[in-house]
């Protein structure tokens, strides 16, 4: 039988107090991009869920929920004029729950969301070059490695690449 072991839900406020436990870790903000505050505390919490939730539907942002906990966030940023066809995908969980398949089960299930819900034809995310977690979930999720964008960012005072991992909407059969 194949058991969910998270499901993706919309965020409410009562998340806010598990958001920032698991939000307020170093290892986190390390891998994302440094709109992401730290140290992260309930007020930022709040403040995001607040945004989530005013935010036009469908879902550009989801809750990834392991036994009705909030353990991490998974969303995408759809872009616009002539690159609307396409859209960034980020996510964090908490340190605990790392290392259990829960990231691949949310990037399969938000992919599946957003190319039914949204008009795209591809959907990418691009996790730095040292992130080998996160590549590693995306490759499990089907995604693949199209590029590497050298010396595309600065994290934490050190110049990093970014693989550009991509997944492409199936075309309908004949
Ligand atoms: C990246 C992140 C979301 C992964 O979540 P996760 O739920 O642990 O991911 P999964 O368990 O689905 O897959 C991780 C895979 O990477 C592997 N892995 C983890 N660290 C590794 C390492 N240093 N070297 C090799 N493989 C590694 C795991 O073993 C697992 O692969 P496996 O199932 O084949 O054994 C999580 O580590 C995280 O939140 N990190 C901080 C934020 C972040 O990096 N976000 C993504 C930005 S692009």
């Amino acid at each position: 039988m194949n058991m969910k072991i998270c499901r993706l839900r919309e965020w409410q406020l009562a998340d806010a107090s598990s958001l920032a436990e698991q939000a307020d870790n170093f290892k986190i903000w390390l891998n994302l991009r440094d709109a992401l505050p730290h140290p992260y505390t309930e007020e930022h919490a709040r403040q995001f869920i607040s945004n989530a939730a005013a935010m036009p539907r469908p879902h550009r942002l989801m809750t990834i929920d392991v036994d009705g906990k909030a353990i991490g966030s998974i969303g995408i940023t759809p872009h616009i004029d002539v690159e609307r066809i396409s859209a960034e995908l980020g996510y964090f969980i908490g340190e605990k729950y790392w290392n259990r398949g829960i990231t691949t089960e949310a990037i399969r299930e938000m992919t599946a969301y957003a190319f039914n819900n949204f008009p795209l034809l591809k959907i990418y995310a691009t996790p730095f070059g040292h992130n080998i977690a996160s590549q590693r979930a995306l490759q499990k999720a089907g995604f693949e490695l199209e590029a590497i964008l050298k010396r595309a960012a600065v994290k934490n005072g050190q110049v990093v690449d970014m693989h550009y991992y991509s997944i492409f909407k199936e075309e309908p059969g004949p």
